[in-house]
């Protein structure tokens, strides 16, 4: 059996990972960590799939992995999401895999794969339509709640909800009405009575979630093989949102249990590397949020020390890392890991 691994980069032949959306990983430091023995790596851009990838992904007894970028802009995302569609029905092993693709910007698919995968969560509530929501009164969510949108970063869309009418103005604010608005009146209403109670009116997903309170910080937590990497992020004064809030230190060191907990999320994910946003609650550590791919590096390109697994237990190595260097080298050790005949060398 051969092993293959192509590198699909964005049209302009990057890679982004790095913290401006423009930057490529595809750096000398990532060369050089990337042992490509036995490896038939084959670059490609993402327009040169059919020409370049397919052709390999119909080679028999060849195993092909495809290490990828995501964007976020959501035209360019689309494009990417169906192209790795098609590679992984054909056969190719995506690293991230195609469920974090998913969960790439999209906290919404993000609580129904943690749910499946049974990873700790803050309990949650999806919804797809206003009309929803007297049914979730009905089956007994309670205020107050965190309301969020798939999308977004730095707390921008994340809100504390205490009422039934705060949930309602939430939801017209951020949900799209199907009936759109029209400048005659008339009309209007007429199209709306035409639609009320046959058709939900405003659309969109919103992630319900319960609010854990007193939070004082959280923790961004990156693990990356098996380093553990993490930056406590204090919360605003008088605000309960830690993401976004530029008050965070690397210096202050994770509990074990903590370290732990991120690892093993990780090894659930099934993934090489993953971004963690963790809370403490009375039921112990929770994920708010995880990306596999696309995510912000500066917990590792800040960091001064980050956590090794080593012989079953954890060694803080005081040591700043690159990042790069770190992907390429869990990239390899999962290439080689899935291919047991290479593993054997
Ligand atoms: N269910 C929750 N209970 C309490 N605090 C929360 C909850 N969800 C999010 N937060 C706080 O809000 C911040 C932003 O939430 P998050 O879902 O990570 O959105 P963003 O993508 O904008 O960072 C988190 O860093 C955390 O401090
Ligand atoms: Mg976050």
């Amino acid at each position: 059996m051969k092993t293959s691994l192509v590198i699909l980069k964005n049209s302009v032949g990057g890679f982004p990972q790095l913290l401006d959306e423009v930057e490529s990983i595809l750096t000398p430091h990532f060369y050089s960590a990337l042992n490509t023995d036995n490896i038939n790596v084959v670059e490609a851009l993402y327009v040169q799939y059919e020409e370049l990838v397919v052709p390999l992904l119909k080679i028999e007894d060849n195993k092909v992995f495809i290490f990828y970028c995501s964007s976020q802009h959501s035209s360019y995302y689309n494009y990417i999401f169906d192209i790795m569609m098609d590679a992984q029905s054909r056969g190719a092993i995506l690293i991230p895999s195609l469920d974090h693709l998913k969960s790439h910007e999209n906290k919404f698919y993000q609580e129904l794969y943690k749910a499946r995968l049974t990873i700790p969560t803050p309990k949650s509530w999806l919804l797809g339509s206003i009309e929803d929501i007297a049914y979730l009164v009905r089956s007994g969510l309670d205020f107050p709640v965190i309301a969020k949108l798939p999308q977004g970063f730095g707390s921008k869309t994340v809100s504390k909800i205490n009422s039934l009418e705060d949930l309602l103005d939430y939801s017209r604010t951020h949900l799209t009405p199907t009936v759109k608005p029209r400048k005659n009146i008339f009309k209007y209403k007429k199209s709306l009575k035409k639609y009320k109670d046959k058709y939900p009116t405003n659309t969109g997903s919103i992630v319900l979630q319960e609010f854990i309170p007193q939070q004082t910080h959280d923790w961004k937590v990156l693990v990356i093989g098996n380093k553990v990497f993490s930056l406590k992020r204090y919360t605003r004064d008088n605000d309960f949102r830690a993401s976004g809030s530029g008050n965070f230190s690397g210096d202050e060191l994770p509990s074990l249990e903590l370290v732990d907990f991120a690892y093993n999320v990780k090894q659930k994910l099934k993934t090489p590397w993953v971004s963690m946003d963790i809370i403490e609650s009375p039921r112990g550590y929770l994920i708010i949020e995880y990306q596999c791919i696309h995510f912000g590096p500066y917990t590792v390109t800040s960091s001064k020390q980050h956590y090794l697994l080593e012989d079953n237990s954890w060694r803080l190595v005081k040591a700043p890392a690159i990042y790069e260097e770190e992907l390429a080298t869990s990239l390899i050790s999962t290439i080689r890991g899935e291919s047991s005949e290479l593993a054997v060398k």
